[in-house]
């Protein structure tokens, strides 16, 4: 890694399998001196797991290291509705902190509410992502941690939205994926994006020429 770089690691903590891989990971990362962590981020889903017999599950974890002392830039959000509360009556009224606030906009938190988990009536859905990442929440980390031209790293391609985040960003991103079928979709999301303007396909399907196989094999 370069000499001053943020290093984020989204991952899950299964609680059927001890939690796993968080506590593994963060104890993992201990052997390596040259990180510093910065912060435990969190995401809240809007849809979870586990309603009937626990807590629902709506968490998804995002771990944050510094290697040396790069920059951080400040942004802003929408206050989400979410945040309610701090009552205080003004001029005999009660009001929440809120409607007291000169100004539309708060610095996120390491709880992030505000970011909408993407499913497929959205545009910038893939179809056939198992795991696709919100742009929104990638485009939040390489405006804060990144600055026009650094190049971006994301060893697991996935949907693409580092890559497509990076083409809207201008940061230039290098990134993989293990799956040729995820390395050629990530391909097609930023083409589609050059080409359209959209961030994903909805409900389409990135892979047409497949339904045309499925069809002669169906009527052969
Ligand atoms: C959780 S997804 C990443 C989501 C992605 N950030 C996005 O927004 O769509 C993980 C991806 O990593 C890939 N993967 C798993 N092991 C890998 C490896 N050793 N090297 C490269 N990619 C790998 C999987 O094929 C999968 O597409």
């Amino acid at each position: 890694m370069a000499g001053d770089s943020h290093f984020y690691v989204w991952l899950g903590a299964d609680v059927r399998d001890n939690f796993q891989p968080l506590p593994d990971f963060i104890m993992m990362m201990r052997a390596f001196q040259e990180f510093t962590p910065r912060n435990l981020i969190t995401l809240r889903n809007q849809r979870g797991y586990g309603t009937q017999k626990n807590w629902m599950w709506v968490r998804q974890e995002l771990l944050h290291y510094v290697h040396g002392t790069p920059s951080f830039t400040v942004t802003y959000t929408d206050i989400p509705k979410i945040l309610r509360g701090y009552y205080k009556t003004v001029n005999g009224k009660k009001t929440e902190n809120i409607e007291r606030s000169r100004s539309d906009n708060i610095r996120p938190g390491n709880v992030w509410v505000d970011i909408q988990q993407v499913f497929y009536r959205m545009e910038e859905n893939v179809p056939g992502c198992y795991a696709q990442k919100p742009l929104k929440a990638i485009e939040r980390i390489l405006l804060t941690s990144s600055l026009e031209g650094d190049v971006v790293l994301d060893c697991f391609a996935h949907s693409g939205t580092t890559l497509l985040a990076g083409e809207r960003l201008n940061r230039r991103v290098v990134t993989f994926d293990l799956d040729p079928v995820f390395a050629e979709l990530t391909i097609r999301r930023l083409d589609n994006y050059r080409a359209t303007g959209k961030t994903g396909w909805q409900w389409h399907n990135p892979f047409p020429e497949m339904e045309e196989v499925y069809d002669s094999t169906a009527t052969a």
